[in-house]
């Protein structure tokens, strides 16, 4: 019997709509949990939502619905976007089900009971886009290195998990299990991080602070602190701690994460299991990120890529082998659709689309589409090596999937897809076609490379299913089959003789680029109907200044000053600014209105007064407009 296999995704947060780096995880893990399946094991393949937490709640106002409403509403864009993706899950949690909470309550009393969380005030530096602590040492700047934001002083008494108690333990076995995290940059990652001494966790959040969450068992006024929530996903999923599913599939679990939440799962997750009594799990793989035209992925550079669109225009299993091909598992790698058209017009129409619609044709016009029978002695004679080339390309295909070096296992079929290429050449069927007298050798040729070919549509399996579909057809097998299994993938003599194959198709059609081109130019450079406005600063440029809502909390003038008002606005913090709009603005009728601030500024003095931002203004013929927010909107939101 093979072992159960277990494959979770982080829980994405509801707060952004899903992306390309949600599906690239999500689909490894369908890519992976489908190998699995190739060697016969029983998997379970996990994803889902994270739903609690103060970024949800902030959410959820802006678009004026409730936690409830909203936490549907996006967790649904998720579940409804995975079998639009060919995304074949198990199991998808949310972590407003009630039975994830109870499990969360029932590990928190666990924890507590054994005397591993305890209760203590702490003063720290809050970051509340992260909803964490941060030490000195970790920000930048003496800011939040995620969200540029200066953190908060704030002094409260909470709740801690015993976290430095296990430094040595976790050290310890992650030398002794070196494939513990992988690939190995991130394992000395987690390890550089332990040489510095560990703190201890604060797990709880006060209810005055943040109410949307899993109240504490043993404190009703504190709610636990969404890593402590969001981790146990994995093994509540499974029915923890009685669940069948659970003493199933739990001694089998691997975990896939990006970079970005390398410290959680290294680090919390195994000494949360440790502290519960939950044996570890088996690897935690980690990948990096998929950055666009060589920048980061983000809401406010309009860059965010949309992965039903690429499905609609490029296809959907051509954009699952490119993401799967294109990225290193463990290295960032740069998405561009131009890069994408490449390597689908030269790897998928050139290499494999002309070799299967070759051997098709080559069925068609010397054998009438039947599969042709074979002397074995003939065989074995004109094979020259390629059984064996199959052969090692479904091992190295094996070892590299097993270690999530996916770019690697495709590399090995292509590398068997160029040899069959030359078994043509070599073999030269048109040739053998010439002459009665080597019919029997004609027959061996095609049916070696009929094998080749079902090798080859077994082994993209997890990555482009459907092309194995439309390839197994056309090789004349029913795909309900499974002719993916390996075990089958391991021989050469499945494709009956006699079996009549349908005509040939184009498997991948080539990307005309010049058309796409035209279509892209088109779409991004709209007829400017003022040629007279230059435009020459890049996205870059704009990203660095910090503009923001602030209200004006009051408004002076500054004697000998005619022209300037002297402003206290509310940007999140309190501003002085120095505002040269006095000739068209009474202070009263500032007091209250909502303006727009450059707040990365630097200061300058004034009339002796130090203005530390800009407010942004129209001017006219010497009489102003302050610029304004349309909606009422929370000082310091910042315009993007
Ligand atoms: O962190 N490239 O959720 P999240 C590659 N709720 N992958 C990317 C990516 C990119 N540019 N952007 C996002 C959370 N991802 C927590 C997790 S788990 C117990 C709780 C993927 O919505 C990648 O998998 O911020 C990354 O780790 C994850 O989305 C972060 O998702
Ligand atoms: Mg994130």
């Amino acid at each position: 019997m093979t072992e159960p296999f277990y494959i979770t995704t982080p829980i994405y947060y509801v707060n952004a709509r899903p992306h390309l780096g949600h599906a690239y995880t999500t689909i490894v893990a369908d890519v992976v949990s489908r190998f699995a399946r190739m060697r016969k094991q029983e998997t379970f393949f996990l994803t889902g939502t994270d739903e609690h937490g103060d970024k949800v709640v902030k959410a959820a106002k802006k678009e004026n619905l409730s936690p409830r409403e909203y936490v549907d509403k996006i967790s649904g864009l998720f579940r409804s976007l995975w079998p639009e993706l060919n995304i074949e899950y198990s199991a998808f949690i949310r972590t407003t089900d009630p039975a994830h909470m109870a499990v969360v309550e029932e590990v928190l009393q666990k924890i507590y009971d054994n005397d591993d969380i305890y209760f203590s005030e702490y003063e720290g530096m809050y970051c509340f886009g992260c909803e964490r602590f941060y030490t000195e040492k970790e920000l930048v700047d003496g800011k939040c290195p995620d969200h540029k934001t200066k953190p908060e002083i704030i002094k409260e008494s909470n709740y801690f998990f015993r976290m430095s108690k296990y430094q040595d333990w976790l050290i310890d076995y992650i030398h002794k299990n070196p494939e513990f995290i992988r690939p190995e940059r991130y394992k000395n990652e987690v390890l550089a991080f332990l040489r510095e001494p560990l703190e201890d966790l604060c797990i709880s959040r006060p209810k005055s602070r943040l109410k949307w969450g899993i109240t504490l068992p043993f404190d009703e006024n504190f709610v636990t602190y969404v890593w402590f929530d969001a981790l146990l996903n994995y093994v509540s999923a499974l029915g923890y701690p009685n669940g069948k599913l659970f003493s199933k599939f739990w001694p089998h679990v691997q975990h896939i994460v990006a970079k970005d939440i390398l410290k959680p799962h290294g680090i919390y997750w195994p000494t949360m299991l440790k502290a519960a009594g939950i044996p570890l799990y088996h690897h935690l793989n980690v990948h990096g990120y998929w950055n666009v035209d060589h920048s980061k992925m983000s809401k406010s550079l309009g860059n965010v890529i949309e992965p039903i669109q690429m499905k609609n225009i490029y296809g959907l299993d051509t954009f699952r082998f490119f993401l799967m091909r294109d990225m290193v598992f463990g290295l960032d790698a740069d998405f561009s659709e131009d890069a994408m058209v490449q390597r689908i017009n030269s790897d998928l129409a050139n290499d494999l689309g002309n070799l299967f619609s070759r051997v098709i044709a080559m069925v068609h016009k010397y054998f009438k589409g039947v599969v042709p029978d074979v002397d074995p002695a003939i065989e074995q004679e004109l094979e020259l090596g390629l059984q064996e080339k199959a052969l090692s390309a479904v091992t190295e295909f094996e070892v590299n999937m097993e270690s999530f070096a996916f770019h690697k296992a495709l590399l090995a079929v292509w590398e068997f897809i160029s040899q069959m290429n030359k078994y043509i050449d070599l073999t030269a069927p048109w040739m053998l076609a010439k002459q009665k007298s080597t019919r029997k050798q004609l027959e061996a040729v095609i049916y070696n490379l009929l094998e080749g070919l079902r090798i080859v549509s077994g082994l993209i399996w997890p990555v482009m299913p459907e092309k194995t579909r439309s390839m197994q057809k056309h090789l004349g097998l029913d795909p309900e089959n499974k002719f993916y299994t390996l075990d089958l993938l391991r021989r050469w003599d499945v494709i009956k003789p006699g079996t009549v194959l349908p005509k040939g198709i184009t498997l991948f059609p080539r990307i005309d680029t010049k058309k796409l081109m035209e279509s892209r130019v088109n779409e991004t450079e709209p007829e400017r109907s003022d040629p007279g406005i230059k435009a020459d600063i890049t996205i870059e440029d704009l990203m660095k200044i910090d503009l923001r809502i602030a209200t004006v909390l009051k408004a002076e003038r500054i004697p000998r000053a005619k022209k300037l008002l002297k402003l206290e606005v509310d940007l999140g913090e309190k501003r002085t600014i120095v505002a040269g709009i006095a000739e068209t603005y009474d202070p009263e009728e500032l007091e209250g209105k909502q303006v727009i601030v450059v707040a990365n500024l630097k200061p300058a003095k004034i009339m002796g007064i130090v203005s530390n931002g800009m407010l942004l203004a129209a001017v006219e013929n010497g009489k102003c407009s302050v610029a304004t927010s349309d909606q009422p909107m929370a000082p310091g939101t910042a315009l993007q």
